[in-house]
C-alpha cells in the first residue's frame, strides 16, 4: 500500500443547481441547494484513500461545526488527520458552486485554509519524508507550497503539483516538482507564450495537461502522447481533476508507468463525474474493478 501525503485545502461546498447562470443584476430560480465535502486538497486525499492509498492530510480548518465535520469525513475515509490543525481566528474554508448542465463555476473562500503555517509543515516533516508521493494544489498559500515542494525536492520525494486554481509560479518551483498537472485553461494562464506542444516539450514526462473529455496530453521525451478519456455522460464535473490527481498518485506509487497511471486516473475521474458532488462519486478500488473498464494488468491492491 502506498504512503501518500496531501497538503492542501479542506472546505465545505455550498452547491446550487440551475438551468442557467444569472447575469449581473438578475435573479433567477434555481433547482437544488446542497452542502457537500470539498476543498481540492481534501478531495484529492479522499480520491486516493478510496483507491487504497494510505493517506495523511496536512491542512487547517476552523473551530466551527464545519471544521469538525470536515475532519470526521476524512476519518470516515480512513485518512490520517494527525496534521490537520483547528484554528480559532478564521472560519473553515468554503466554496460556493453553481452547477449548470453538469459543469461548475466556483467562488472559493479560503478562510482557515490560509492559516496553515511553516511550523505546521515542519512538524509534519517525518510524514513528508516517509511518503512515496506528496500531492499539493493551489488553494494553499504560495509560501507553504514552496516550502513543501522544496523539502520534498531536497529529500528526493516525488511530488504531484496540481496548479488549480491557476496562480503564477516561478520556473524554479516547476523545476523542483516531479509532475505538474494543470488543466487546459490553467496551462494557458501559466504559460501564455507557449503553445501546448511547446510547453509539453519543455517539460517532458513532467507536464501533464488534463483536458476533460478530450483526454490527457504529455510529452514522453520523444513524442507527444495522448491518453483518451472514458466517454460518459456527466452529472457533475466538480472534483474531476482532484479525482484524477489522487488516482494518478495511487497508480504511480503502485508501480504503473505514466500512461497506465493516467488511464487509471482517467477512469476514476470518469466514474466520479457520474454522481453529484465533488466526493460522492469518487470510486473505491472495488468500484473501479466492477466498472468493466478496469485493466487486469493494473493489478492495484
Ligand atoms: O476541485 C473542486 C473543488 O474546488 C470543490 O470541491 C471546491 O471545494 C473547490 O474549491
Amino acid at each position: 500500500m502506498s504512503n501518500m501525503t496531501v497538503v492542501g485545502s479542506l472546505s465545505t461546498d455550498f452547491v446550487v443547481t440551475a438551468d442557467k447562470r444569472p447575469t449581473v443584476g438578475e435573479t433567477i430560480f434555481g433547482e437544488l441547494f446542497t452542502t457537500t465535502f470539498g476543498g481540492k486538497g481534501a478531495n484529492q486525499a479522499v480520491a486516493a484513500a478510496r483507491l487504497g492509498g494510505q493517506v495523511s492530510m496536512i491542512g487547517t480548518v476552523g473551530s466551527d461545526l464545519f471544521g469538525k465535520e470536515i475532519v470526521l469525513n476524512l476519518e470516515n475515509n480512513s485518512i490520517d488527520t494527525t496534521f490537520v490543525e483547528r484554528v480559532t481566528q478564521k472560519p473553515s474554508g468554503s466554496a460556493h458552486i453553481t452547477v449548470v448542465d453538469g459543469d461548475n463555476s466556483i467562488i472559493y473562500i479560503p478562510g482557515a485554509n490560509d492559516e496553515i503555517t511553516k511550523e505546521q509543515i515542519n512538524l509534519a516533516q517525518s510524514q513528508l519524508e516517509s511518503s512515496d508521493v506528496v500531492i499539493i494544489q493551489n488553494e494553499t498559500p504560495l509560501d507553504i507550497i514552496e516550502q513543501v515542494i522544496q523539502t520534498c525536492f531536497e529529500k528526493g520525494i516525488k511530488t504531484i503539483y496540481n496548479p488549480a486554481p491557476a496562480k503564477k509560479v516561478d520556473q524554479a518551483l516547476i523545476d523542483q516538482v516531479t509532475y505538474f498537472t494543470p488543466n487546459e485553461s490553467e496551462f494557458t494562464l501559466l504559460f501564455p507564450t507557449l503553445t501546448l506542444s511547446e510547453g509539453m516539450a519543455k517539460y517532458p514526462n513532467k507536464l501533464i495537461v488534463t483536458m476533460g473529455s478530450k483526454g490527457v496530453y504529455f510529452n514522453d521525451g520523444e513524442k507527444e502522447v495522448h491518453v483518451d478519456s472514458y466517454k460518459v455522460t456527466p452529472i457533475d464535473t466538480t472534483g474531476a481533476g482532484d479525482t484524477f490527481n489522487g488516482a494518478f498518485g495511487v497508480a504511480l506509487t503502485a508501480g504503473l508507468d505514466m500512461i497506465e497511471s493516467i488511464r487509471f486516473g482517467n477512469l476514476a475521474a470518469a466514474l466520479s463525474i457520474q454522481k453529484f458532488g465533488a466526493q460522492s462519486g469518487m470510486p473505491t478500488l472495488v468500484e473501479m474493478k466492477e466498472s468493466g473498464l478496469y485493466e487486469k494488468e493494473w493489478n492495484i491492491k
